[in-house]
Parts: structure tokens; C-alpha cells; sequence
């Protein structure tokens, strides 16, 4: 059965059409977008008027037509609205253990089939929350789990097991179990990172129910390497094919995607929060939910929505616990 619908979404994938089947889009263009990581019509799709403008020379009008038609031959893809709707119940979603996190997500927390990404300065709780989701996709349905595993891809060094023992004790399940349900691996380098993910395809053609990749720091290694502003372009393309590779996982084996991102300092900035998301625009786009986290009063968090296509830009507050994230401030 699973078999089966994993072949089916293969096929659906391998009939997309070109990029050059775009408006306006020859092969000139078709470089130029090429270059900027952008190779196939759901990454046009996603993308403003102005931002495609901006990356391919392209008047905002054409850039207009060109993503409305991307978008169109996209929707070829499902066969009617049942279709589309069976796709839609398919969908999971892993509590975050705070209410408050869980409603700014839409409701039940971080959902399969879509990327979630976290960005926020040092200690605003990112990996926390990557700890409390490999827990909380173990649990049952009804209990705001998706009854599966989790895959852990470690590029800081950060993976705490203790904080999954604690956890998993916070949630009532026996740390153990809840402790060999996590797959964990530390990557090494930009390149080992993108390499683990043919990985997680391998443990899910083996049987095991991963439910949720996290990616605990998506960018920190590829910030490191593609150092200095001549490498933005470089870093940016190679950001943007690894983010692609994750949302065709996450929709083709319907998992959850939570993804951390640093943020720097962007002394252009004089009001407001001068952080800025490294990885700036195309991991926005590419990441169906963003959240934004910060330290607040009395060691609260804030977390704030952005850029969502579906949700209200809305903010929320939760804690961190010994046993987890939760909605008030603890009595410890
Ligand atoms: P960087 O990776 O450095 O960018 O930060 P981050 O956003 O990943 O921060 P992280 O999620 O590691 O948050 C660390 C903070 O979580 C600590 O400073 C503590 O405030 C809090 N924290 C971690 N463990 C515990 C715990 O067991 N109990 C409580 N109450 N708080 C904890
Ligand atoms: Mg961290």
C-alpha cells in the first residue's frame, strides 16, 4: 500500500513540465533562474512577481504571467478535487507540547508534507523544539502524535539524548523506547548533510514510520563554507536544491520538515529586531511555515509567524521545561 503510493507520487513527479514551458522563459532565462537554484516550476510558483523579476531580468508583468502559468501546470498534476482532498486528510501533524505554538501552526502543530523552519538568535529555544517534535511524533494520534520516528541530522553538535529522556518522561512514554525511535546523525560538513538525506530515503524503503526529519542547523555549515559575499550566490543555489530535495521528501513519504536557521545581525537595520534569517528570501519561500523565536520576560519565548500563504501573521508565548515546551510559565 505505502508502496504503492510512493510509486504514484514518482510518477506524478516525473511528469513535470520544463521551466521552459514558461511564459517568457528561454533558454537565457531558463539559465539565469537555473543559477539562482531554481529549476523546476513549484520553486516559480512560490515566488513573488518581484523576486522572480529580480532573479531572471524579467519584467514583474512577464515574472506575473510566468508564475500564474507555473502554478497552473502545477495544478495539471492533481487529478480532480477528491483527489486533492484525499491528499489533504493524508496530512499528520506533531504536537509541539505548547498550545499556544501548536495554534500559531494552524492548529495541531507542525503538519506533515510542508517544511517548518525556526529562526532565531542563540538560546531563543530552536533545538528545544527540534528535542520536543522528535519526542512528540511518537506519540498516538489522538494524542497529537503521528505514531512514527523521528530522523535527527545534528550539524552543531547540539543532539542532547538526556533531553529526550526528560521529554519523553514529560509526555509519560518510556525514554528508552522513546530514545531508540530517534535516528541521530551528526553531519560534518555541507556536503555530508545533503548526503544523509539519501539516508532517510533508505530507512523508509527499510520500514521504519519516519514521520519527521529535523535539520538542526539547516544552514550552518554552508554559512561556514560559502564564507564572504562572492560565495552568496553559490551558497544561496545550493540552500535552495537541498530545501527542494526536502520538500519532495516531505510530500512524497508524507513527513514533517523542521528545519533551524540562524540569524545574524544586519546592522543596515535601525529599528526593530536586527536579526535577519541567514539564507534571507529562498528559504522563506521554500519553508511553508516560519517562525521567528525570541527570549522574552521572565524567560518566556515569543514566537511569531511570518510570511505565512495560509495563516495570519499572529504571535504567540511558551516556555521551556525540563519536561518540554508549555503553554505557561512553569512552577520549577
Ligand atoms: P542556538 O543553537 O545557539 O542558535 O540556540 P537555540 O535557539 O537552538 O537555543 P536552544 O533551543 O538550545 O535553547 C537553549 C535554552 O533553552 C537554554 O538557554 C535554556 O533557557 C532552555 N533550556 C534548555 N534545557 C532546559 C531545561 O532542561 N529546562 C529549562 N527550564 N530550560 C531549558
Ligand atoms: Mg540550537
Amino acid at each position: 500500500m505505502a508502496e504503492k503510493e510512493t510509486k504514484k507520487a514518482e510518477d506524478s513527479l516525473s511528469k513535470e513540465y520544463k521551466i521552459t514551458d514558461l511564459p517568457g522563459v528561454g533558454p537565457i532565462i531558463a539559465a539565469k533562474l537555473e543559477a539562482a537554484g531554481m529549476t523546476d516550476l513549484m520553486s516559480i510558483a512560490v515566488l513573488t512577481p518581484s523576486d522572480l523579476s529580480h532573479v531572471s531580468d524579467l519584467s514583474e508583468n512577464i515574472a506575473r504571467k510566468a508564475i500564474i502559468a507555473a502554478r497552473k501546470m502545477l495544478n495539471l498534476a492533481f487529478q480532480d478535487a477528491s483527489e486533492f482532498e484525499k491528499k489533504r486528510q493524508a496530512i499528520l501533524c506533531i504536537t509541539t507540547g505548547s498550545k499556544n505554538l501548536d495554534n500559531l501552526l494552524g492548529g495541531r502543530g507542525v503538519e506533515t508534507k510542508a517544511i517548518t523552519e525556526a529562526y532565531g538568535a542563540f538560546g531563543s529555544g530552536k533545538t528545544q523544539l527540534a528535542h520536543a517534535l522528535a519526542v512528540n511524533v511518537q506519540l498516538p494520534k489522538e494524542r497529537g502524535g503521528a505514531e512514527g520516528k523521528a530522523v535527527y541530522i545534528d550539524t552543531e553538535g547540539t543532539f542532547r539524548p538526556e533531553r529526550i529522556r526528560q521529554m519523553s518522561e514529560g509526555i509519560g512514554a518510556d525514554p528508552a523506547l522513546a530514545l531508540k525511535n530517534v535516528f541521530v546523525a551528526r553531519a560534518f560538513n555541507s556536503d555530508h548533510q545533503i548526503l544523509l538525506l539519501d539516508k532517510v530515503g533508505e530507512l523508509i524503503r527499510n520500514g521504519e514510520p519516519i514521520r519527521i526529519v529535523i535539520i538542526d542547523s539547516l544552514t550552518a555549515h554552508f554559512r561556514a563554507e560559502f564564507a564572504g559575499r562572492g560565495m552568496l550566490a553559490d551558497r544561496q543555489q545550493k540552500i535552495n536544491r537541498y530545501l527542494h530535495n526536502l520538500m519532495r521528501m516531505a510530500e512524497q513519504f508524507n513527513l514533517a520538515v523542521y528545519v533551524t536557521n540562524q540569524v545574524m545581525a544586519d546592522p543596515a537595520m535601525m529599528f526593530g529586531d536586527p536579526t535577519r534569517a541567514i539564507g534571507g528570501h529562498i528559504v522563506g519561500h521554500a519553508s511553508t511555515y516560519r517562525i521567528y523565536l525570541r527570549k522574552s520576560k521572565k524567560d518566556s519565548r515569543v514566537a511569531k509567524l511570518i510570511d505565512s500563504p495560509n495563516l495570519p501573521e499572529n504571535e504567540t508565548v511558551f516556555f521551556v521545561t525540563k519536561g518540554g515546551l508549555v503553554d505557561n510559565e512553569p512552577k520549577e
